[in-house]
């Protein structure tokens, strides 16, 4: 008899977005651009501005108690808290230190992991390994990024793109004896990484090769650069690759996927993907438009407002896939 594989899947989802709005409209005032080419360019009409004194911490603690209460469990029950970020609260200790003390968690293990827009699908490969190995239980996977705090509000290319935002998943087995489950669980996932790229998205000040100085804060170090292009192209190709590869892995066609959620990045990037892999457009989520590229919070953001209000539903399958700064991309497949 072939031995039954134990499964993870995802018990609960929960997300945070502050409260200010900030338009196309007020960025027109701040840069030389208009509402017309960014919502063309890119489909983002509005992003969320996280206000002063909010950290990072913060809105992942707000993201991680909603996927705890959706999954009925409390932070006590938490073996692992895994935060995937690009902008944490400080260089050291972990936001995901931070997040078990806000949430009054155990003390497991808590660490930060660096893989910028697809930090969440990285954390989510990695919970799905300890899970299914049966070393952990109950892992906290938190994508979370405050990026409004290091984009340079003088540079059209990159202000215009980027919001503010938290979504957090709780990943536990699959209960063994699970009446008819209807094959609930993390079906696959794909992580990957293209070092070569490694100057096209970048914050080049305050690590080991530009500490803070006077001069690196004058030379604009501290903030986002990227080469809008070169991303553009190395998004559509992989997000299409490792997209094929996780339905591969799950035993799936793209025919069998309800819907696709992938990283709001840009909406054309989206498009060209899903035409890519013959999607229907209909399958396709979206929340750009209103909350622009929140990177590594993006898709927890997105699956957890499309469950909320019932568009996701349990037996659903979807199909995730992620890119950023690296570049390191991912694909999952998760029947949620
Ligand atoms: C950034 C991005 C929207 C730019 O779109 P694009 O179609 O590639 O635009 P280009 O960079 O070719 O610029 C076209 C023109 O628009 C101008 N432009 C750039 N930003 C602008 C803005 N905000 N408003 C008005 N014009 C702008 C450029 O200066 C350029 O002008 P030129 O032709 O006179 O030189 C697009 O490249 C993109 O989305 N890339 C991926 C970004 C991404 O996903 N990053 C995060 C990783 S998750």
């Amino acid at each position: 008899m072939t031995p039954v594989r134990p499964r993870s899947r995802i018990l609960g989802t929960g997300h945070f977005l502050p409260p200010t709005v900030r338009t196309n409209g007020d960025i027109e005032r701040l840069v030389d651009t208009s509402d017309a080419w960014i919502t063309e360019r890119t489909g983002i009409r509005e992003r969320r501005i996280a206000p002063e004194g909010l950290v990072t911490s913060d809105m992942a603690t707000h993201a991680a108690r909603g996927a705890l209460e959706m999954a009925g469990l409390t932070a006590a029950d938490l073996d692992m808290i895994i935060v995937g970020t690009v902008t944490p609260d400080m260089q050291m200790p972990a936001t995901a230190v931070f997040v078990q003390q806000k949430l009054g968690a155990p003390h497991c293990p808590a660490f930060d992991l660096s893989a910028a827009c697809a930090g969440f699908l990285f954390g989510l490969s990695i919970a799905d390994q300890f899970v299914r190995s049966g070393q952990m239980r109950h892992v906290l996977v938190v994508g979370v990024e405050l990026l409004s705090r290091v984009i340079d509000w003088t540079d059209r290319t990159t202000c215009v793109l980027f919001g503010d935002g938290a979504g957090a998943a709780v990943v536990g087995p699959v209960a063994p004896d699970a009446p008819a489950d209807g094959g609930r669980g993390i079906l696959s996932t794909c992580i990957c990484t293209d070092g070569s790229l490694a100057q096209a998205l970048w914050i080049r000040g305050g690590g080991s090769v530009h500490p803070a100085t006077h001069a690196t804060v004058d030379q604009k170090l501290h903030f986002v650069q990227m080469k809008g292009q070169d991303i553009f192209k190395a998004a559509v190709r992989n997000l299409s690759a490792s997209s094929r590869t996780a339905l591969e892995r799950a035993g799936l066609v793209a025919a069998d996927l309800d819907w696709v959620c992938a990283h709001q990045a840009n909406k054309r990037i989206v498009d060209q993907v899903v035409t890519r892999l013959e999607v229907p457009i209909e399958k396709v989520l979206m929340n750009i438009e209103r909350v622009g590229n929140t990177s590594s919070a993006s898709i927890p953001i997105l699956l957890d407002q499309k469950m909320r209000d019932g568009t996701v539903r349990a037996g659903h399958t979807v199909l995730m896939c992620a890119l950023g700064a690296g570049v390191s991309w991912g694909g999952a497949v998760v029947r949620v």
